[in-house]
């Protein structure tokens, strides 16, 4: 009886660490919030046009001048033109800067061109936003420059972010986006990112969990995630491996925030309903959660000893040769219960 009472909580603290491990990268982005790499709006010159001095900033500018945006073809649809107009307006080629939209055919030439041997994951993946966010990393890894979706537009130059080695934008309450990013060429974080998108290719069923895990925002922050861990963000000029961070208030919604959201996300499904609709009932899914957790603790721990525990007047699968032909399991000679043998032994 007592082996048997230890044995079962091992069992469960073995499976209990197990899924821990599997789901630790996605518990420590909760805790991880990134403000040791914010960048703060004191570094950013202000934007009062009163005071539109000429920019103080002298710190010198190691992202090119180059604004990157995806889309199918070249025919923008009408609902994102006044985005991406305000994108393009505020960075003219006068001051240097580049606009490079990769649609889907220049995007497959870049990559049978320059990175040949992720073809085959980029043309097998099954969501065309598959695509669309992977060529995000190759080309700013490549080229170095500022990727941005079509949905954003934007509020004011870009070009105090030019100064960081990278980065990217926080979001709430957890991770971080790949819908507006920048980075040196060659930024040995989105070199790594690249490098492991084949191995995240996987199938999770539903095609937004599917998406999100395998090229979008989820599978960027758990890169990002194990990038801080792993001690690489560090070092600020153009060759440091440090991601900066753009939170909230400096990205949306205030007067001196860098972007302007428009609506039109182009490929969210039915599946996604039902996760949002999870999200808004996020305590009623953590209590059924809990609830069907303890449900199958407790058939777990009866089914447990009514077959392994307890002997004496027993119905036939209770009966000792029932119970030597279970795997495993055999009978301690002189006790009615029985243990775990020996597996060389079976
Ligand atoms: C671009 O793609 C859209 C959506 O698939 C399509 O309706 C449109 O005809 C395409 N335009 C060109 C020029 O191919």
């Amino acid at each position: 009886m007592r082996r048997a009472l230890v044995i079962f909580p091992l069992l469960l603290l073995t499976l209990l660490a197990l899924a821990l491990h599997q789901v630790w990268t996605l518990l420590a982005l909760l805790v991880v919030d990134g403000r040791a790499d914010e960048i703060p709006r004191a570094s950013l010159p202000a934007l009062d046009p009163l005071k539109a001095a000429p920019a103080t900033d002298t710190r010198r500018q190691i992202i090119p001048k180059i604004l990157h945006q995806t889309y199918i073809n070249a025919s923008i649809p009408l609902v994102w033109q006044d985005a991406q107009q305000s994108c393009i307006d505020l960075h003219p080629e006068r001051d240097g800067w580049e606009y490079r939209l990769w649609t889907d055919a220049s995007a497959l030439q870049f990559i049978r061109a320059e990175y040949p041997w992720f073809r085959p994951t980029f043309e097998g993946y099954r969501y065309p936003i598959q695509r669309a966010d992977a060529i995000r990393y190759f080309v700013l890894s490549h080229y170095g420059g500022i990727y941005l979706d079509l949905d954003d537009g934007c509020n004011r130059p870009l070009t105090p972010l030019l100064v960081y080695p990278a980065f990217v934008r926080r979001t709430l309450p957890t991770g971080i986006s790949n819908d507006a990013m920048g980075a040196v060429p060659g930024h040995p974080f989105f070199v790594a990112v690249t490098k492991q998108l084949e191995r995240y290719d996987r199938s999770w069923i539903l095609p937004y969990i599917t998406v999100m895990g395998s090229t979008g925002p989820l599978f960027l922050s758990v890169m990002w995630r194990h990038w801080t861990a792993s001690g690489q963000n560090v070092g600020d000029g153009s060759d440091g491996g440090r991601i900066r961070i753009i939170f909230p208030d400096e990205y949306n919604g205030n007067p001196w925030s860098f972007f302007t959201h428009h609506l039109g996300n182009s490929w969210h499904g039915a599946d996604v309903q039902f996760i949002f609709w999870l999200s808004r009932n996020w305590l009623l899914v953590t209590l059924l959660g809990f609830a069907i957790a303890i449900s199958l603790l407790l058939t777990g721990w009866f089914a447990y000893r009514r077959y392994f525990v307890r002997g004496g007047d027993a119905p036939k699968w209770k009966s000792a040769s029932f119970r030597q032909r279970l795997p495993f399991w055999r009978r301690v000679s002189g006790r009615k219960e029985y243990e775990l043998a020996n597996r060389h032994e079976v």
